[in-house]
């Protein structure tokens, strides 16, 4: 018999999220957990509007047990600071909670999780929106989108564009900051680009407050 692949099992019934993080510690739902160092779950604050959802750990946040504190990370935070969103009063997190990657001599190269691993996860993630109840969703790339929206939703088509969402008042979809990082040549105008759509949503949140 064919063993489900999934993090419910490890998924408390509680919408504590201190209880959520300490319980994802021991989450084996997926084969992830066998190389990586450690979860590294969401972080801010359990009463914050938004919340930010990245793709996976990268090396410095399996290290250090953190989201986004590696490069893509301090794009964020610089992009987001320019957009005027206060890093601290919003909850960032991941769609898979494991760091998945491959070796290269004593290197450790990202490696792209696989819907098994998304789906596997979603769990962790439906348990934070549904502990912080968030105005806004923003998924950071493909990986995000399609764990919130499914396989054939387009980053490059709907970037931007704000939808309804169960879990969330609402959700929108923009690049990966690492997708900047990696366009060097093309730097200056995507940052531009992303930095638009983080004015964008700061200014939806407020809409949202507003209507209540
Ligand atoms: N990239 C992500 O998607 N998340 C992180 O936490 C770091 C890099």
């Amino acid at each position: 018999m064919a063993v489900k692949t999934s993090a419910l099992p490890w998924v408390p019934v509680t919408k504590n999220l201190g209880a959520l993080r300490d319980a994802a510690q021991a989450c084996q739902g997926c084969d992830l957990f066998a190389h990586a160092t450690q979860v590294v779950f969401g972080e801010g604050p359990p009463d914050s509007k938004v919340i930010m959802v990245g793709e996976q750990p990268g090396d410095e946040e399996d290290r250090q047990g953190h989201p986004f504190v590696g490069p893509s990370g301090k794009l964020l935070g610089k992009a987001m600071h320019e957009a005027g969103l206060d890093r601290e009063k919003i909850y960032v997190t991941n769609a898979v909670k494991h760091f998945k990657f491959v070796e290269r001599g004593k290197r450790r190269i990202h490696a792209k999780p696989g819907g098994i691993e998304i789906s596997a996860c979603r769990p962790w993630l439906q348990a934070e929106l549904a502990s912080i109840e968030p105005e806004l969703v923003v998924c950071l790339g493909a990986t995000a989108a399609q764990s919130l929206m499914g396989r054939d939703f387009r980053i490059t088509a709907q970037r931007g564009k704000f939808f309804p969402h169960p879990w969330a008042k609402q959700l929108v979809a923009t690049v990966h900051p690492s997708a900047i990082l990696r366009a060097p040549d093309r730097y200056d105008e995507e940052y531009e680009l992303f930095v638009r759509d983080l004015r964008a949503i700061a200014a939806r949140v407020d809409e949202l407050a507003a209507r209540g």
